[in-house]
């Protein structure tokens, strides 16, 4: 048997690249591909890019720049493929500005990458044109990628995200993912299901549904029927073996009464809710083409708090939006005063070729951008401490999910993702445990475990696992 080849996949972006590049590393494993841990090593090295901002969008060539290098230093030349969202938005452009690179390939085209590796090996040594595939295919990709093994199940732990929707019909004036991953597409019901459960089948306790606008979720089942997100969310969480579902990103706009009932009538469903608004004025809004107000956004976070009291909210700001003034982002960081946020990602605006606000008057100074992200950070950074810090003393269950820094820790997450140490053997990795809060840091809380499915499972004393937590320990968030 011939030696397999070396695959190395680095994701830039969101999670929905997080994704894409384990169902790519799956198809590959097809043809013979095991992944590798560095570019230096690897046969294949797919960039799988982002191009929401432009400094994520840079970050590819800066990365094609150092494979160059590291390539002519080793005298060794492996085939690139540069995939994602830059891949998209640039195609033929990336082959002429980064001569290194052998494939461009558009994220509705992953199922055909055998195909376009073999023609890019047949081009390779004779000549230097690489191949582009930006097309949107009829054919769903989905039904051609191939599924992940159970030894990759389990290698990649007991969370895992699955794509239910794909695209965007918002046509937010700042942003590029209508044009990258094109119209809004709902997967089946019985599709995701059979993914959700083989998932379930190798290890899988936690499923984060995603989507660049997932609670537009509109598939179908088998009878063709229309079904909403909170339908499919009913039919994920009867799956034996998922105790947790998580959906995201969602749009202020599609919080219909039905998703909100299923906050509250649903225990699986995490009760954390990212919920990009970008800013609290009404002016910036309407020019963002929110399609809402800050009026809507706060009552739909009342409505969600009354389904579902214990529930935590995280969100998207972007601060200097063309026409931005003072007042303007007064009203957002009015807007973050009044609901509470238990974490954001909040951005500057970023000018994105090819969107109606790149081009609209008033874009705002570097300066500008910078006091302002400043100031919006520095209150949402309070609000994430206080949010923590107000969960010490508290029990709730967290799903343990990985080995921490020091021996016999583990590292669980809570149900509003916040990351805490307890004292636990590697073998309660992937069951639930029930744990109280003793520290919290910044970065981090620290824990003990009173019991959970581990502990009270197989008969043990819960006790043999506890012992007490000295100091907290910073984990990587
Ligand atoms: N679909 C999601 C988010 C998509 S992109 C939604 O509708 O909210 C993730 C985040 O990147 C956005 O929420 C926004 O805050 C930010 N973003 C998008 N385009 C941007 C741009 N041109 N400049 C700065 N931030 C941007
Ligand atoms: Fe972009 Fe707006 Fe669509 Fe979100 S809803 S992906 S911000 S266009
Ligand atoms: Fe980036 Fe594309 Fe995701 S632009 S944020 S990788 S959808």
């Amino acid at each position: 048997m011939s030696e397999p080849r070396k695959l190395y996949i680095k994701s830039f972006g969101c999670q929905m690249n997080v994704y894409d590049a384990q169902r790519m590393t799956d198809q590959l494993a097809h043809e013979g591909y095991v992944e590798t841990q560095t570019a230096e090593d690897a046969d294949l090295v797919i960039l799988n890019t982002c191009h929401i901002r432009e400094k994520a969008a840079e970050k590819v060539y800066s990365e094609l720049g150092r494979l160059r290098k590291s390539q002519d230093e080793l005298g060794r030349r492996q085939m690139v493929a540069v995939a994602g969202c830059v891949a998209q938005a640039e195609g033929a452009e990336i082959i002429k500005r980064a001569r290194s690179v052998d494939l461009v390939v558009g994220p509705q085209s992953y199922h055909k990458l055998p195909e376009l590796i073999a023609q890019a090996e047949l081009r390779g040594s004779n000549r230097r044109a690489g191949i582009v595939e930006t097309e949107f295919p009829v054919e769903d990709k989905f039904d051609h990628l191939a599924a992940p093994s159970r030894a990759a199940i389990a290698k990649r732990g007991p969370t895992a995200f699955v794509t239910v929707q794909e695209g965007c019909d918002k046509f937010c004036t700042f942003c590029v993912v209508p044009y990258t991953r094109g119209a809004e597409v709902s997967r089946p019901v019985a599709k995701i299901v059979e993914e959700v459960r083989r998932l379930a089948d190798g290890g899988v306790r936690e499923v984060t549904l995603i989507g660049q606008n997932v609670n537009a979720y509109h598939g179908e089942d088998a009878a063709g029927r229309p079904v909403n997100l909170p339908g499919l969310i009913r039919a994920i969480v009867e799956v034996p073996g998922i105790a947790r579902v998580r959906y995201t990103t969602s749009h202020p706009r599609d919080m219909d009464e039905e998703l909100i009932a299923a906050h509250r009538d649903l225990p699986q469903l995490m009760p954390y809710l990212h919920l990009p608004v970008q800013s609290g004025s009404n002016r910036i809004l309407a020019a963002m083409n929110r399609k809402h107000d800050r009026e809507l956004f706060f009552e739909t976070v009342e409505r969600v708090r009354a389904a579902r009291p214990d529930i935590a909210f995280s969100s998207d700001f972007i601060v200097g939006f063309p026409g931005e003034t003072d007042e303007d982002f007064a009203d957002t960081m009015d807007l973050v005063e009044k609901v509470r946020f238990a974490g954001a990602f909040s951005f500057k605006y970023s000018p994105r070729p090819g969107t109606p606000a790149a081009t609209m008057a008033g874009q705002l100074p570097e300066e500008v951008k910078s006091q302002r992200i400043y100031a919006l950070q520095a209150l949402l950074d309070r609000q994430k401490a206080e949010f923590d810090a107000a969960c010490r003393g508290r029990r709730f269950d967290i799903l343990l999910e990985k080995h921490g820094k020091l021996p016999g820790q583990l590292i669980g997450r809570s149900p509003w993702l916040q990351s805490v140490v307890v004292l636990a053997p590697p073998e309660a990795i992937g069951t639930l445990a029930t744990v109280e809060v003793r520290e919290v840091s910044t970065k981090s809380m620290s824990g003990q475990i009173l019991g959970g499915e581990f502990f009270d499972g197989r008969g043990e004393p819960a006790a043999r696992f506890m012992g007490s937590i000295g100091q907290s320990e910073k984990v990587e968030a």
